[in-house]
């Protein structure tokens, strides 16, 4: 039976089935034992896998196994830069900085200039390398290691990797790819060679690469693990997570092109509230009778849905809000509130931190220990 949700790495429709995705998808939930198993290794639960932000993974098991038996592995993951990022697309960086903190491990971030050039008519290669600077300091502001994170972009970084970009793209048919990722003969040539670009960084080293990402991207990953080990590489493991829903409703994800879908990391406290209170999507009832009498659906509730996959970390507290919110003692507007001070206290944060990486991004792209190497290597 058809689904009614759709998931590509361009677009989410629908209120995607996570559980069903994973059948689809091929993937494998993670499980309480995968999680007491990384609780064991690191020593905590990062809430986003305590609350199953982070879902589903392929191969994270033998990360894990491995790293038990004295064997490290690589994090890698990516970006391709628009004007000004939203709440959404910090899940990644987040908790890829977590991991890179508890691991100790490198990171590699591509940001794929290219790829958004090539992909939208309107957009020039100026505008995409423009935005690929000022989503970077987003990114740096995440809490990477300067010492061990390297973020690329593809346009400056191409001719390290050329040749391995090539070996893999020798690897892949034009059917293959066009049924991966639903392009006809109409599509540019440029966005059918880019798949091998986004693999290249799975290979950047000779251990197990894990990447957390949205599982948009799986679809680039179920393409490497056909080809990387006749490549003589591992296949990439991933961890993969859910979409934060758009301020509007619950189907979907949110998207930079829909502004009142989204809260940007620019946006300042008036409007955070001014967008909270008027698009936020409740599942709350109509009247405050209503409301007090019936209580909200959490399923759909948009603002209970951030605080719980984002922005209220404390265990306690998220149970308190969903008792009284869904028993009708808390009304929409509370809820709101909460919200908006939430958003607003984490984006104040965000901004300091984001102005210190302006001195820091020459550390994470050429001069840091990770960067200065990468830069001396070609890849092959
Ligand atoms: P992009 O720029 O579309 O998305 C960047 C990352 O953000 C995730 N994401 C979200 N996560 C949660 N909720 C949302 N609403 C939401 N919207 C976006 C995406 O899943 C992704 O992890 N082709 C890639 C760039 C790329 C990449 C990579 C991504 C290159 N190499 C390696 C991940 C890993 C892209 O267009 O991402």
């Amino acid at each position: 039976m058809a689904e009614n949700y759709s998931v590509t790495p361009w677009e989410v429709k629908g209120k995607v089935d996570y559980d069903k995705l994973i059948v689809q998808f091929g993937t494998q939930k993670i499980t309480d034992q995968l999680r007491r198993d990384l609780q064991s290794a690191v020593g905590e639960l990062h809430p986003m896998l305590r609350r199953e932000i982070f879902f589903s993974h392929r191969d994270f098991d033998i990360i894990l196994k491995e790293w038990k038996e004295g064997r490290s592995f690589f994090l890698y993951t990516g970006r391709a830069p628009s004007l000004g990022m939203h709440i959404g697309h910090m899940i990644p960086f987040v908790f890829t900085a977590w991991l890179q903190k508890k691991f100790g491990v490198n990171v590699y971030i591509e940001i794929t200039d290219d790829e958004k050039f090539m992909r939208n008519l309107e957009y020039s290669l100026d505008q995409t390398r423009q935005w690929a600077l000022d989503n970077i300091l987003d990114i740096i502001a995440a809490g990477f290691d300067p010492d061990k994170t390297f973020i690329f972009q593809d346009t400056e970084y191409i001719r390290n990797m050329y040749p391995l970009a090539i070996k893999i793209a020798k690897k892949l048919t034009f059917s293959e790819v066009k049924a991966t990722f639903g392009l006809d003969v109409s599509s540019n040539i440029g966005i059918i060679f880019y798949p091998s670009l986004q693999i290249v960084p799975t290979m950047f080293e000779k251990r197990r690469c894990l990447i957390p990402a949205g599982i948009d991207q799986d679809p680039y990953w179920r393409l490497q693990r056909d080809i990387a080990e006749s490549l003589g590489y591992y296949k990439a493991a991933q961890i993969h997570s859910k979409f934060l829903p758009p301020l509007t409703g619950p189907e979907g994800k949110m998207s930079s092109s829909v502004p009142e879908s989204a809260i940007y990391l620019i946006d300042d406290h008036k409007t955070v509230e001014r967008k909270v209170m008027k698009y936020a999507f409740s599942g709350g009832q109509p009247t405050v009778e209503l409301q007090r009498k019936l209580g909200a659906n959490l399923d759909v509730d948009v603002p209970y849905q951030w605080l719980y996959y984002f922005f209220e970390e404390d265990d306690q507290k998220i149970k308190r809000i969903a008792e009284e919110y869904s028993s009708g003692k808390m009304l929409t507007g509370e809820i709101k509130q909460i919200l908006v001070e939430k958003i607003n206290s984490f984006l104040d944060l965000h901004r300091e931190r984001r102005e210190r990486a302006r001195d820091m991004v020459k550390d994470f792209k050429y001069e840091g220990r990770l960067a200065k190497a990468m830069w001396e290597k070609i890849h092959e």
